[in-house]
Order: structure tokens, then sequence, then C-alpha cells
């Protein structure tokens, strides 16, 4: 027997399920993916809420699903639509992964959404958590569906010192829940963890006096419930500097570029920008240098507007603001001219909507 096991044989863990299902069906928020168990809405909310708050999360999901109500609906749905419903939740993989797999699930599987394990598992973007979550969730699977969360959680109530930020720390725990898992109500034990982990057992201060297993918990018992989980810190993010413009002609339309195929943001809108370094030349005339030789443009470009900061996960971007107007543009350039009304059609970076803002609100836009 290795040590969880032996740490797993000390628990009663009828007890410990009992008391979760209880409480979770008791003290469960009213949230609108729990309103019935369709598993495509299960499945867009499940996506959403990986590296996004629930709070945030809220919103972006009544509208998706109002605008993307079934699997046919997001299957046949233009790529630039969905990709403006996702804007400003950021990790547009996520999204781009879902409208691929949704759509193997409209052609293969004539629209249901998979039941086993194996073929809902092996579709695009969706990883093991994913899989739990939707299975459990939506078809009541005793599967594990493991996130930050749960492993916090977990990690306290049997006391598991493994560093969580290692991605092979994670099956400890998926074992570790598929033992506790109720075979009865799955749906309700992994929403149970879930919720948990969000209003009781938080990261920096615990509410160990309102928690309905704190008598299951090592942690509570041994008074360390502040120093776990164990998470080895990240290393600090790059940073990129960069210049960007909004460009207009004399009847005020812009020019903005879409981003390449792959990496970061991908396929989403910005205005023309490029990296700037330190040196000899200014922001502008590096600005410039890239309009002129990359995108065939020429344009008069003004004084430093602005900075805008983004923080990605490993990376900060520095953007140097300039508002500019066209020269000269030719015909190879991969620049579109849109009109003020069309900008709001196209899906921007965050980054990249507050430069839009801050060209409105100087009048430019
Ligand atoms: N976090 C991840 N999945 C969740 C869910 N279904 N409800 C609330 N918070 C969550």
């Amino acid at each position: 027997m290795n040590a969880l096991e032996e740490k797993m044989k000390q628990k009663d863990i009828d007890k410990f399920r009992e008391d979760l299902i209880t409480w979770f069906e008791r003290e469960q928020r009213i949230l609108p993916w729990r309103e019935n168990q369709d598993p495509y809405r299960v499945w867009v909310s499940e996506v959403m809420l990986q590296q996004t708050r629930v709070e945030t999360v809220i919103p972006y999901f009544r509208r998706f699903v109002e605008q993307f109500p079934t699997v046919s609906a997001l299957a046949e749905a233009d790529e630039e639509k969905v990709l403006k419903a996702w804007e400003g939740l950021g990790y547009y993989s996520r999204v781009r992964n879902l409208q691929s797999a949704v759509k193997e699930v409209h052609e293969r599987y004539g629209g249901v959404v998979p039941a086993e394990e194996k073929e809902f598992g092996g579709l695009k973007g969706v990883g093991p958590y994913t899989k739990g979550a939707v299975l459990s969730i939506a078809y009541n699977k005793p599967i594990p569906a493991v996130d930050g969360n749960v492993m916090r959680v977990m990690s306290r109530i049997l006391s598991i010192w493994d560093d969580i930020a290692k991605p092979k720390t994670r099956t400890i725990f998926e074992q570790a829940v598929s033992a506790f898992i109720s075979h009865e109500k799955p749906s309700e034990f992994n929403q149970g963890l879930m919720e948990l982990g969000a209003i009781i057992c938080t990261p920096k201060s615990p509410s160990c006096l309102l928690c309905p297993v704190q008598k299951h918990c090592s942690a509570f018992a041994e008074g360390t419930e502040r120093e776990l989980p164990v998470k080895s810190k990240k290393k600090k993010p790059g940073i990129k500097t960069m210049a960007a413009v909004v460009l207009t002609d004399d009847q005020g339309d812009v020019y903005i570029h879409k981003r390449p195929p792959k990496g970061l943001l991908a396929n989403l809108w910005e205005f023309p920008n490029t990296e700037t370094q330190k040196g000899i030349k200014t922001e502008r005339e590096q600005l410039e240098a890239y309009l002129e030789k990359e995108m065939g443009t020429t344009a008069e470009i003004g004084e430093l507007e602005g900075i805008v900061e983004h923080v990605f996960t490993h990376l900060v971007w520095n953007i140097s603001v300039f508002f500019g107007k066209v020269k000269q543009v030719s015909d190879t350039t991969e620049f579109i001219r849109v009109t003020k009304e069309e900008l709001e059609e196209y899906a921007f970076p965050v980054s990249h909507q507050k430069i839009w803002k801050m060209a409105e609100e100087s009048g430019r836009l």
C-alpha cells in the first residue's frame, strides 16, 4: 500500500462524501449553467471556467448560449462571430478548439455530445479535467475532474505535500478523487469539491469554521491549511515592448490587421504594431519602418499618446500607442480598411480594445 492509500484508509470516506454532497445540495450557488444538464451547455461553461473566474464567465456564458444555443448552431457558426463572442475572455485557443470539437460532434455523432470517456476525451481540447467535469455533471459518470481548486481542497483534506505546479502531480489527485467519488451522485460530488474550493476552502484564508468537511480535514487538524497546497513559483514573465498605431484616412476609416492563424491570440484583429528595440531609432521611426517595409504603407505619425500594458501568463506586453494618418497604401498590404461602425464586428485582444478606447476618448475614432 502506498502512502496515499494509507492516508485514505484512515478516512471515513463514506461520511466525507455524504457531508460534502449534503452541503452542496443545500448551499450551491445559482449559476446559469446549473439550470439544466444539457451536455453542450455544461461543456461550454467548463471551457469558459478554465482560467476564468465565475463572476466574469456568467455574462459571457449567457450571451454565448443565446447566440449559439446548440451543437449545430456553434458547429455552423462563422469563426469571426465565435471569436467576437469570446472577445475579452482570453486564452482564445480554448474557443477555437471548442468549435473544432463541436464540429466533430455535429458530423460524427449526429450532434449528440458523446457520453463515453474514449469518445468525448478524444475530441480537440478535451483534457482530463474537461472530460471529468462534463461527463460527471451532464451524464452522471463517476470520473474525477481535477483542477487547481480541487487540488487545493484535496491537498488539505489528505495532507498531500506534492508540488501542484508540476503536471504529474495531478495524477495523484485523480487517484484520490477516484477513490472518494460518489457513484450515486458523481455530479454533486465533483461540483461540491469545486464549490468548496470556490467559497470555503479558498487559497489565502480558508473559512475552516464554516467548512462542512472540517472534521475530515488533515490540514485543519494539523493547523497547516495555510501552508497547503505546495505550489512552486513560476518564472517571472518576459516583457515585450511594442509600438502600435491607430491609423485612419481622411474619411475616418481605420486600418486593421489580422493576426496569424497560429500562436498567441491567433486570428484576432489588431491595430498595426511592431516589436521595438531600445537603440538609435525612436519608437515612431521603428513604427514607420515597419509600416513601410512590411506593409507598403506610408503614414504621418503623431506624438506618443499613451502606454497600454497587458499581462499574459508568461508575458507582459508594453505597448506605446500612437495615432497616425495614412498617406499611401500599396495593393499588397495585409491591412484591411473598415469604417468605425464595422470595427465593432471584429474581435480584438483586450490590449487592443484599450488602444481603441484611448482613440475614442481622444476623439480620433
Ligand atoms: N469551476 C469550474 N467548474 C465549475 C462549475 N461547474 N461551477 C462553478 N465553478 C466551477
